[in-house]
């Protein structure tokens, strides 16, 4: 089977490195926004319940030429629907540039009637009214007449990890801070303690936590015909990130009493009333002053953060902030960066600056 998986720009190669790590494959491509791949039944699986950076898995049903309506309803009324139809009135989302169809509205209703009369002829099995099945996503894309016809295998994106946890304001995606938590943790060997300093729901930590552990909520897969009788027992990593001690601190004190997490207190963190184990990891994604709301200007606060975690001495601190602030951040002369990653996190720009203490 040949699939997209869906990753967010300027984090491929972080998904790359987990693919390898956890559901190594002979050979993929790494595009803007994804990785293409030939896999199978059992890779689709343990990737959705081990994978924790891409966005969502997408199979492709069909790639073809078309530059006129009757060839498209030809082509598409052609298809088995059958085989990977889970139920009657699929959801699309339809893309076209640069060719001769570019009505996505008019594209959408070929679709829908290339479906309705195949199924005239090859009724759906009623498992879907039984089970309760959703309604799955088709994505059609046009891009220089070529048509790309995929379904969604996911579900329900990624970054919900159907754990139900409460969230605070401004909450980084699941799949953001666990790519940056990979990142982070390259190439540490020694246990450490994890430090979230402004930890909001404790993303970062508890994304840390369970970096390595199968994901328990289910995907669209399950109902697609395609899958029907194949059960393969949930994947076993024997593997964890080298943390000792995982500690939050968060000022909301209301939002800490409702997440009753052992390992996240409140506290203000630019107090200087506390002190962190070594070696530690900081990993922090401040407030920026537009969501929530920071005293002062936010250039000064941000900086004067930054300032105070360097005197915790982490061996690594990882700084989630605006890509327009990048220059103002500057560590200590005991410190090298280590790397500087640029993406979009909720529409806004932003970088994930990371440091190192320079050892001797
Ligand atoms: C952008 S949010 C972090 C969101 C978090 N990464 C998540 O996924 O939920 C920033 C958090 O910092 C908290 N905060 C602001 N100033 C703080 C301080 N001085 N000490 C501790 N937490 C603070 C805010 O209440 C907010 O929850």
């Amino acid at each position: 089977m040949r699939i997209f998986i869906v990753i967010n720009p300027g984090l491929e190669d972080l998904a790359s490195e987990e693919i390898k790590e956890k559901c190594p494959l002979a050979e993929f491509e790494t595009v803007k926004g994804g990785i293409l791949a030939e896999v199978d039944h059992q890779w689709i699986f343990n990737a959705h319940k081990l994978l924790k950076i891409p966005t969502r898995i997408l199979l492709r049903i069909t790639e073809f030429k078309v530059r006129d309506f009757p060839k498209l309803l030809n082509k598409l009324s052609a298809l088995k629907w059958n085989e990977f139809l889970s139920h009657p009135e699929p959801e699309f989302e339809i893309s076209a540039s640069k060719s001769r169809l570019l009505h996505t509205g008019r594209i959408e209703e070929i679709a829908r009637l290339a479906v309705s009369l195949h199924l005239e002829k090859q009724p759906l099995s009623l498992d879907w009214q039984k089970k309760n099945y959703s309604p799955q996503t088709f994505y059609i894309r046009l891009n220089d007449d070529l048509l790309t016809l995929s379904v969604d295998l996911s579900g329900e994106a990624l970054y919900k990890r159907g754990l139900g946890i409460i969230k605070g304001e401004a909450p980084l995606r699941e799949t953001i801070a666990s790519a940056l938590i990979f990142d982070i943790f390259q190439g540490i060997k020694q246990e450490i303690t994890l430090f979230d300093p402004m930890c909001g729901s404790g993303t970062f930590l508890y994304e840390a936590q369970d970096f390595y552990l199968a994901g328990k909520r289910t995907f669209s897969f399950s109902e697609n015909p395609l899958f029907k009788g194949k059960h393969y027992p949930v994947p076993k990593l024997d593997k964890k990130l080298p943390i000792k001690e995982m500690i939050g601190h968060e000022i909301n004190e209301a939002l800490v009493a409702k997440l009753n997490f052992p390992f996240i207190k409140t506290h203000d963190s630019l107090l200087a009333d506390y002190q962190i184990n070594s070696p530690s990891i900081i990993i922090c994604n401040p407030p920026y002053g537009e969501r929530i709301k920071i005293q002062g200007k936010r250039g000064h606060f941000l900086k004067d953060t930054l300032e105070h975690l360097f005197t915790l001495k982490p061996s690594r601190l990882g700084w989630l902030v605006p890509t327009d602030m990048e220059e103002i951040f500057k560590a200590p002369a005991s410190y090298r960066l280590l790397g500087k990653r640029r993406f979009r996190n909720g529409g806004l720009a932003v970088s994930f600056m990371t440091w190192e203490k320079i050892t001797e």
